[in-house]
C-alpha cells in the first residue's frame, strides 16, 4: 500500500485525495492546507486522515511514501523540492512550475534521488485522449496537418496567471502528447479587459519542422462554454468535442487529393474526397483513477510516468514562450533559444 499525503485541499485537491482513497493501490494517510475550514471538511469525509494547516507535517511524517500538490502554482515548486529533498515521490498539478528553470531544478533533483516525478496533466488520462493517441500514432489519420482548439467560457477570472497559463496548458499537454513533433516556434496575441489584471482571451499559433501547424484559441470571457479540437490528417479528420456526454471522439473520412498531372501548376485540380464518419469506443474510467493507478505502477515497478517532468516542462517552456510572446505583440519566440525573432 502506497501511503499519499495531499498538500492543498481547494477545489481540486479534494479530487485527488478521492481517488487515492478509492484507489486500491494508495490511501490518503495525510491532508495539509492553510485553511482550517478546508480542513475540518476534509475530516468529516475522511475522518482516519490527520489534518495539518503546516505542509511540513507531511514531509517529516516517516510514513509518506508520496506527495501530492495541488496548491497555486505559485507554491508549485517550494513544496515539491521539499517533498522530493524529504525523500517523497511527487504528483504535482498543472502547469508543473512558474517558469521552465524551476521545472529543470524539480526534474534533476527528482532524477538524482531516483524519485518518480509525474504532473497531473488530467486529459491525457481520458478515454478520448488516450484513443486520439492511437489513432495519430497508428497512421490512420496519415500525415497530421494541423491541431487546431477552443476552450472558452464565462471563466473564473485568476488573478496570478494569465489565461494561457490556466486553460491553453490543457490543450498544450493533450497536444504534447498527441502529435509526433514538438514545436520549434510560438506566436500569441491576447489582452486583458480587466485593468491591471492578466490577458483573459489569448491566441496561440505554434509551429513544427513539417507543414503541421498548431493554434490554440482560449477566453475567460466567453458567453458559452466551448472544449472542440479538429485534428486534421492527410487520410481522415478528428472532431473532438470534450462537452458531449458521449461519442466525444469522431473520425471523419475526407479529405482532399490533389491533381499534379495538370500542365501548369494553375491548372492543378483538387478533388474532394467524403466517406463515413465513426465514433470510435472509448473508456470511461475517470481520468484522476487512471491516472492514480498510473502513478501507484510508476512508484512500484519503477516505470517512467507518461506525464513525467520532462513533459511538464515541454509544456512549461511553451507557456513561457507564449507570454513572451504575448508581450511582443505575436512576434515569434523560439522554443530553444527562448528569443524573440525580430
Ligand atoms: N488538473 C486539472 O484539471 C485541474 C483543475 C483545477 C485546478 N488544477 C490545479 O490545481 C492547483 C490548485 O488549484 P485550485 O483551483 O484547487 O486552487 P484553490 O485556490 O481552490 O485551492 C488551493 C488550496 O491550496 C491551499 N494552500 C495554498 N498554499 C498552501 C500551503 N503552503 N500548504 C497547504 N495548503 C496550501 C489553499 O489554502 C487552498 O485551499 C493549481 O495548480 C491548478 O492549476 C488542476
Amino acid at each position: 500500500m502506497i501511503n499519499v499525503g495531499v498538500i492543498g485541499y481547494g477545489y481540486w485537491g479534494p479530487n485527488l485525495v478521492r481517488n487515492f482513497s478509492e484507489a486500491k493501490e494508495t490511501q490518503v494517510v495525510a491532508v495539509s492546507d492553510l485553511s482550517q475550514e478546508r480542513l475540518a471538511l476534509a475530516q468529516r469525509r475522511y475522518p482516519a486522515i490527520e489534518v495539518s494547516t503546516d505542509h511540513r507535517d507531511i514531509f517529516a511524517d516517516s510514513r509518506i511514501d508520496a506527495v501530492a500538490v495541488a496548491t497555486p502554482v505559485s507554491s508549485h515548486y517550494e513544496l515539491a523540492m521539499g517533498a522530493l529533498k524529504a525523500g517523497k515521490h511527487v504528483l504535482i498539478e498543472k502547469p508543473l512550475t512558474e517558469s521552465s528553470e524551476q521545472a529543470i531544478r524539480l526534474v534533476d533533483e527528482a532524477d538524482r534521488r531516483n524519485l518518480v516525478l509525474m504532473v497531473d496533466h488530467t486529459f491525457v488520462y481520458t478515454g478520448a485522449v488516450r484513443k486520439m493517441q492511437d489513432l495519430v500514432a497508428s497512421g490512420e489519420l496519415g500525415d497530421i496537418y494541423y491541431y487546431d482548439s477552443v476552450r472558452v467560457n464565462l471563466g473564473l477570472f485568476q488573478h496570478d496567471v494569465n489565461v494561457i497559463w490556466d486553460l491553453a496548458v490543457h490543450d498544450l499537454s493533450i497536444m504534447e502528447y498527441i502529435l509526433p513533433l514538438q514545436p520549434h516556434t510560438v506566436s500569441a496575441t491576447g489582452v486583458s479587459h480587466v485593468a491591471g489584471q492578466p490577458e483573459n482571451i489569448a491566441y496561440l499559433t505554434l509551429f513544427f519542422d513539417s507543414d503541421l501547424i498548431a493554434h490554440i484559441h482560449v477566453n475567460w470571457l466567453a458567453p458559452v462554454k466551448l472544449r472542440s479540437t479538429l485534428i486534421g490528417g492527410s487520410k481522415k479528420m478528428i472532431v473532438y468535442d470534450d462537452l458531449q456526454p458521449s461519442e466525444k471522439v469522431k473520425v471523419y473520412n475526407k479529405g482532399i487529393t490533389v491533381n499534379n498531372g495538370a500542365e501548369s501548376r494553375y491548372q492543378m485540380l483538387i478533388g474532394y474526397r467524403t466517406g463515413d464518419m465513426w465514433a470510435p469506443h472509448l473508456s470511461v474510467t475517470e481520468a484522476l483513477q487512471a491516472e492514480v493507478q498510473h502513478f501507484a505502477r510508476c512508484l512500484d515497478k519503477g516505470e517512467t510516468p507518461v506525464t513525467d517532468g520532462h513533459a511538464g516542462l515541454r509544456v512549461v517552456r511553451i507557456l513561457e514562450a507564449a507570454t513572451r510572446s504575448m508581450a511582443a505583440k505575436g512576434q515569434p519566440v523560439e522554443l530553444n533559444q527562448m528569443r524573440v525573432i525580430a
